[in-house]
């Protein structure tokens, strides 16, 4: 046996190896950061200020193919299919089972996107780009699986359904089901307890989800997480973040606190990860409902809550019933709470930190009952829920901000400050010490 040869490595399999690598986790310094994202809005503005308008409508009615063949193609597993060089549609239709001349007119439109490549030869062979390696299993800043829930906002694409449902629902009103859950026949939450393999596929979603709207692991630099002594990351998912910090801090410890079969499932893949013996000895799994606050995490001086992605899935009444509890749940501990969410600073602004907060707020509204907020309405809620909103501190390669809230702060503060004192910061010399928050 030890005479057989490993097969030799092609150039093609070095070349796809070489995409497998994060570009985000080490951002670029932010004066550099800032100018590339100023450089970018003016070519995107110029871009439409060029473009005739039937031109651009055309552009612009188009987008749920290219939606729909991306999250199709991310889906049947397509880019993994290519790991060892280029291929044919006719050897990839074959390999994964597929129509082969659909799937070539499907890939000739990501190509045109510039997701995938085309080299020419007898017949066209496809390969990876960077764009489409993010669709591999094991790529660092994975978005396959947060391509292939676009399943969910096809519902937005039934015209009359759609019509109907802007010309009778209130979508403010928690009672009533949003136009996912109409077609769902019950609320989505509950839609992914009740379907076996949902929640893990969701739970995959959301780690992507990380790396397109939390610039991968930018974060861990544009945070000083090393301040606090445990993490308790609420409805924390498969808990990304909290995997990261952990990682990056081994004095801290951590608390993964969600819905039963979540906590279960994250708490698997974990345990099966190799390196993970010292991680899962930092940190607990524990299960509970927001809306019940017994079940809630109590809080220790030096804690860190941290609430990513979580207000933005529910109205302000239940956002606020939930972020009351939490409150309550935290009582007198020195503990800071942290949020993870898009935050809309300008409505018009036509960034794509605008567009996509604007897209996201129309997903909210339409799958589930939340919605994206401004400042003002930030502030308002976590008022209502008893914090203070004290400062936003912007993530680079990110579409949301951390917004952070002193603790205690609810009846005891000196005063609010006023929103126009509020800290936009977005370097760490702007940081401000966490003891001196609490003198808020
Ligand atoms: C949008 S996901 C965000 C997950 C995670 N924070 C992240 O960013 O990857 C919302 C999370 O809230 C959890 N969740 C929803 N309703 C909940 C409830 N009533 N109690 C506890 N967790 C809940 C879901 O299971 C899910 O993990």
């Amino acid at each position: 046996m030890s005479g057989l040869k490993k097969p030799a490595r092609t150039a093609g399999a070095d070349y796809e190896d070489s995409l497998m690598r994060d570009g985000l986790s080490n951002p670029l310094p932010w004066p550099i950061y800032k100018a590339i994202q100023a450089l970018v809005w003016l070519l995107e503005y110029l871009l439409r200020r060029l473009t005739p308008p039937p031109i651009r409508m055309m552009k612009e009615s188009w987008r749920g193919y290219d939606s729909a063949a991306l999250g199709t193609i991310a889906h049947c597993g397509v880019a993994d299919e290519l790991r060892n060089g280029p291929l044919s549609a006719g050897q990839i239709a074959h390999n994964l089972g597929l129509r082969k001349d659909d799937l070539y007119t499907m890939l000739r439109l990501l190509v045109n996107n510039g997701i995938f490549e085309a080299l020419p030869g007898k017949p066209t062979l496809f390969r990876n780009n960077a764009m489409s390696a993010t669709l591999r299993e094991g790529h660092p800043t994975r978005m396959r699986y947060w391509c292939t829930v676009s399943q969910y906002w096809r519902c937005m694409y039934e015209q009359d359904t759609m019509q109907q449902y802007l010309r009778t629902a209130d979508p403010d009103a928690a009672s009533e089901l949003t136009l996912l859950e109409r077609s769902l026949g019950k609320p989505f939450w509950k839609h992914l307890q009740d379907t076996p393999g949902l929640d893990a596929a969701f739970a995959a979603a959301m780690s992507d989800q990380s790396n397109g709207l939390h610039g991968g692991l930018a974060v861990l630099a544009d945070y000083d997480w090393s301040s606090y002594s445990r993490m308790i990351d609420f409805g924390g998912g498969p808990g990304t973040v909290l995997e990261a910090v952990l990682r990056a801090h081994p004095q801290m410890q951590g608390v993964l606190f969600d819905q039963p079969q979540v906590v279960k499932e994250t708490a698997d893949l974990w345990q099966a990860k190799n390196d993970s013996r010292s991680l899962m000895s930092r940190v607990a799994f524990v299960e509970g409902n927001f809306f019940k606050p017994g079940t809630l995490p109590r809080g220790k001086d030096g804690d860190l809550y941290h609430l990513r992605h979580i207000c933005h899935d529910w109205s302000d009444d239940a956002a606020v019933n939930l972020l009351q509890s939490l409150r309550r749940a935290i009582g007198p501990a020195r503990a800071m709470l942290v949020l993870t969410e898009m935050v809309i600073t300008n409505e018009f602004g036509g960034r794509s930190t605008d567009r996509m907060a604007a897209a996201y707020d129309v997903m909210m509204r339409f799958l589930f009952h939340g919605k994206e907020r401004s400042l003002e309405a930030w502030r308002a809620l976590l008022d209502q829920g008893g914090f203070h909103l004290l400062r936003l501190r912007e993530i680079r390669n990110s579409f949301s901000c951390i917004i952070e809230l002193p603790q205690p702060c609810y009846g005891l503060g000196k005063g609010r400050p006023a929103l126009n004192t509020l800290q936009h910061a977005s370097n760490s010399q702007q940081l401000i010490q966490p003891t001196q928050l609490l003198l808020l």
